[in-house]
């Protein structure tokens, strides 16, 4: 049996005449790997900002573990466990990567002072615990040699990973990824997907990926939503997805991908 952890249901997104997202439904289950697809500027990025309450939706709702967080704030999206990360790094380059992830934890740790004043947060974490904390983090997504090391001097796919960490840092259920594979290369990619594979098989982990590198995708995720130009065109297995006569037309028939 499966329980659904996110619903989105029917979001839309507009900016101005602009029409981003349009009536946008898909669920994900606890446990699952699911990946948002579509060409560029397909609204990816824009479900992303809607889900995590960056942007308020235009219309429609997100439950998030049977809650309606719908239009955010981040932060209490944040605390209540679902945290993502960011097309472009954000890292700060001047913090050692323990520092980088020791920010991460604070965004979750000042969000739930917040909650706990509102009375409605139970997941404080002791500043006596911080250093075991990251400690934690740096070995589940294998940065430990890299903990002393200045974000800014690391390499670009390493930069990517503390992307990922500083997200954990959060202690998430659910991870929205937005591009991880993007500028990495094909040694970087083998590990990013046994890392995310890792973060959902010994971690319990739900992730949510958006990304254009199908090899990858078709690989890990369980299930494929395809959005074209603010619409969903299909869902489905990947082995569906790359059959797909309207995904193959739209998207995946572009030479890029014509081998994926
Ligand atoms: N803040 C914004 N203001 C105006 N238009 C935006 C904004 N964010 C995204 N858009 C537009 O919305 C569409 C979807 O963008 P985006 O969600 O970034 O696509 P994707 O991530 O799939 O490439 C694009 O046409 C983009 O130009
Ligand atoms: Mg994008």
């Amino acid at each position: 049996m499966t329980t659904t952890i996110l619903e989105v249901r029917r979001i839309s997104r507009r900016f101005g005449g602009l029409v981003a997202l349009h009536d946008l439904s898909f669920n994900v289950s606890r446990g699952e790997i699911v990946g948002l697809i579509g060409p560029n500027g397909a609204g990816k990025t824009t479900a992303f900002n809607v889900i995590t309450g960056t942007q308020p939706p235009t219309a429609g709702k997100v439950i998030f573990q049977g809650k309606d967080i719908s239009g955010g704030p981040p932060s209490r999206v944040v605390v209540d466990g679902l945290a993502r990360t960011f097309q472009s790094t954000s890292t700060y380059p001047d913090l050692t990567v323990a520092g980088n992830i020791y920010r991460g934890m604070l965004s979750h740790i000042s969000g739930s002072l917040v909650g706990l004043l509102v009375g409605r947060c139970d997941r404080g974490i002791s500043m006596e615990r911080v250093s075991d904390e990251i400690d934690r983090i740096l070995r589940m997504t294998g940065l430990q040699p890299w903990r002393d090391a200045l974000a800014g001097n690391l390499p670009y796919g390493v930069q990517k990973i503390l992307g990922i960490a500083v997200a954990l840092a959060a202690s998430p259920k659910m991870l929205l990824l937005d591009e991880p594979a993007a500028g990495l290369n094909h040694e970087e990619c083998k590990g990013l997907t046994t890392l995310l594979r890792r973060l959902r098989d010994e971690h319990g982990l739900t992730l949510l990926l958006v990304e254009h590198h199908m090899a990858l995708v078709m690989e890990l995720c369980h299930r494929i939503v395809v959005l074209v130009q603010g619409e969903k065109i299909a869902e489905g297995t990947p082995e569906e997805i790359r059959q797909n006569e309207a995904v193959i037309e739209a998207y995946l028939g572009a030479p890029e991908y014509a081998h994926a």
